[in-house]
């Protein structure tokens, strides 16, 4: 049996002990990185600065809470505005396994320009089991290069530190609990953020259309768990398809994107199931999403793929 409480002492101790000088940490505002925040500021206080970069992928108001909880974990935080740098080196790139490695590459490379002003020696990352087995680690076949691992540079010369790095998901969640972190209950979200949400080159209006979806899919979805019509799914979100269709706007033909929504139940992240929702949740998300953005969107799907055959992310 896993004991939340025994984990937080030991790593904390373990930190204490390890990291002798300063350290940064890159904050995304997901569970890992939280926890991962909330356990090494316990161990070094203001010796460690957590980075959150706006890298112009993140979920509609994400900057501003992310900002609001780090403030209230009392941890030690900037905020660094990359975006113009992401999209620029993502310019006609469509190949997922490329941008992971790109985003991760600019991510360690604006963590490295921030790391010298602060004169940290140490990277912390919330790097989790799934991570690593899934990009090769182990015996197993590399499935997808997370961008955790994938993207670090071989020059990379900061001493890398990694609490989380036994844990699956279910255990990180209980850690998070026992920390009185609120995003406990949060779904995972992956680090390259929208830019994977987003099939084919992540452009700023791509981007936003993507991210206006996965808005209205999350907003829906917990109202209808919330009044009780379902149960909150593991991880749900809206994903782009580059490719358009025909369709109909008022008696125009018009020619628009394909919004997927998706969203699973599974405890790991290893397997998944697709969720059974109700249909009248769906047609709202439906209807929400092209009234929304009636020029760009005409019509929404839902994936009813388990993993495997898929993954959870389309990309
Ligand atoms: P897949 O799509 O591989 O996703 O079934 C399993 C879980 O991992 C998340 N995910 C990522 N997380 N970097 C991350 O930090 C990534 O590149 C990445 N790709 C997928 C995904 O959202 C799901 O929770």
């Amino acid at each position: 049996m896993f004991d939340a409480q025994k984990f937080i002492d030991q790593q904390i101790a373990k930190v204490k002990e390890d990291v002798e000088g300063t350290a940064i940490i890159a904050a995304s505002g997901g569970v890992d990185s939280t926890v991962c925040a909330g356990i090494v500021s316990k161990a070094i206080g203001d010796r460690l600065l957590a980075v959150y970069v706006d890298t112009g992928f993140m979920r509609k108001g994400e900057n501003d809470s992310v900002d609001k909880m780090l403030s209230r974990l009392g941890v030690n935080h900037i905020i660094v505005d990359a975006s113009d740098e992401y999209y620029e080196a993502l310019k006609g790139v469509t190949d997922p396994e490329r941008k992971r490695k790109i985003i991760g590459e600019k991510f360690i490379r604006v963590f490295e320009r921030e790391a010298k002003k602060f004169g940290a020696e140490y990277l912390v990352q919330g790097t989790i089991a799934p991570d690593w087995i899934e990009s090769g680690g182990g015996l197993r076949d590399t499935i997808k290069s997370h961008h955790n691992v994938g993207g670090l540079p071989a020059d990379m010369n900061l001493k890398l530190v990694e609490p989380l790095r036994d844990l699956y998901k279910d255990e990180v969640r209980k850690v998070a609990r026992m920390l009185k972190i609120e995003v406990a209950e949060k779904q995972p979200f992956p680090g390259p953020a929208l830019a994977i949400r987003v099939l084919g080159e992540p452009t700023r209006e791509s981007v936003e259309i993507v991210r206006e979806a996965c808005a209205i899919t999350e907003e829906e979805i917990e109202k209808a768990a919330a009044a009780g019509k379902m149960k909150l799914p593991w991880q749900y979100f809206a994903v782009l398809l580059p490719i358009r269709s025909v369709g109909v706007q008022g008696d125009i033909r018009a020619y628009g994107y394909t919004i997927a929504v998706r969203a699973v139940d599974s405890v790991d992240a290893m397997s998944a199931v697709y969720c059974k929702i109700p249909h009248e949740i769906l047609e709202t998300i439906s209807t929400r999403i092209s009234n929304k953005m009636k020029d760009k969107v005409n019509r929404v799907v839902y994936d009813i793929t388990d993993k495997p055959p898929g993954t959870i992310e389309w990309e």
